[in-house]
């Protein structure tokens, strides 16, 4: 199932929540909807399930207009962080109880939940109650519960921020795998990047209910469309300078002039903000792009993290392990072809 958004606003009394959102999500694929706290992903993702209406703007599933029908007539299957399995009921009633309500013949009922036990893995706990069960086992019931009606759409909120550090990896990998087994068309809303730059076919990231940026992970991190978007991805985060266009190069505030033929057509006197990657600043023995002094080394085991200086700005950078550069010393660095942006200093668009 296609899921088409049109121009979607949604407005709180003051706060506009959503504004003028629009996408259009292939059929078959995952999509990451990524953001800090409060940037409106829950609330498009429930405008998307029929629990909240649109203030305005479209929504549609394949060629149809769904934007007027109820939750419960969009098919879709809803997944939320409290698992919200209902307490009295074994594992089995739970997935069972929404063709309960739909009054599919028992037979069928049981068949059909038995199949999604067996996806999610949870065949051998069906007789359990949810407080006999891990937290990323009830997260897996839920997944089979809103899965069991054959949803067009599965949505689901955040549904691993319950779960410790190693389960949140495990299950992530699983709702990949499920997801794939079953191509349905799946939106997964989380504020961890990492997360959304590992399962998902294309990542949507959202700041202040605007969308800044739609496409697969990768080119989200080596092609940002703004200093928001190469800020929220990569880790360690990007490093930011700042400085002026001078002389076809960057003038670093209180550092250094950074040269680099890319930098020629920038326009002079323009403030800028030099975004560089850890792993994009290498050290080299000719003239390199600009000269920093070694503050602080961390070794790492396969390579060091160095906190290096231009001038009064500090910035990370990976150097071999075996490196005998101490505190004080000048290093040349040389700046790579990818992981290197410039962006107005004021509007964040990217230049570079
Ligand atoms: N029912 C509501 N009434 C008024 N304002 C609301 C309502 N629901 C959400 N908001 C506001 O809309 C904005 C977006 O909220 P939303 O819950 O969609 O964010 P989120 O990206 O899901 O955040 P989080 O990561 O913390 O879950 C916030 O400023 C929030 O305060
Ligand atoms: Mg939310």
């Amino acid at each position: 199932m296609k899921i088409t958004l049109s121009h979607i606003t949604k407005q709180f009394a003051q706060t506009t929540a959503v504004s003028d959102f629009t996408a259009e999500i292939e059929s078959g694929h995952l999509i990451a909807l990524l953001g800090p706290s409060g940037c409106g992903k829950s609330t498009m993702l429930n405008m998307i399930s029929g629990i909240l209406p649109v203030t305005s703007g479209q929504i549609l599933f394949d060629d149809n207009d769904v934007t007027d029908l109820s939750a419960n007539r969009r098919g879709v299957g809803l997944v939320f962080q409290n698992y919200a399995l209902y307490p009295h009921m074994t594992v089995m009633q739970n997935i069972c109880f929404p063709l309960e309500l739909q009054k599919v013949a028992k037979a069928e009922r049981m068949e059909r939940a038995m199949a999604m036990a067996k996806l999610v893995h949870v065949e051998e706990l069906i007789d359990r109650k949810p407080s006999q069960l891990s937290g990323g086992q009830q997260q897996r019931v839920a997944i089979a519960r809103a899965l069991v009606k054959n949803p067009n759409v599965l949505l689901l909120d955040e549904p691993l921020s319950n779960l410790d550090a190693r389960l949140r990896i495990e299950m992530r990998e699983e709702i990949r795998r499920i997801q794939q087994e079953t191509k349905i068309t799946t939106i997964f809303v989380t504020h961890d990047q990492e997360e959304a730059m590992s399962i998902s076919d294309k990542i949507v990231l959202m700041k202040l209910g605007v969308l800044q940026q739609m496409d697969v992970p990768q080119n989200l991190y080596d092609s940002p469309a703004n200093c928001f978007v190469a800020d929220f991805l990569g880790n360690p985060p990007i490093n930011k300078t700042t400085g002026v266009v001078k002389d076809g190069g960057i003038q670093l505030d209180n550092g250094p002039l950074v040269h680099d033929d890319r930098f020629t057509n920038l326009k002079d006197g323009q403030r800028v903000t030099l975004s560089i990657r850890a792993e994009a600043a290498t050290v080299t023995n000719e003239n390199g792009n600009v000269d920093c002094v070694v503050d602080t080394t961390y070794i790492m085991g396969k390579e060091s993290l160095a906190y290096v200086k231009l001038g009064d700005q500090r910035i990370r950078i990976y150097i071999p392990a075996d490196h005998e550069f101490g505190e004080g010393s000048t290093l040349h660095l040389k700046l790579g072809k990818r992981g290197v942006f410039v962006f107005d200093e004021t509007s964040g668009d990217r230049l570079i």
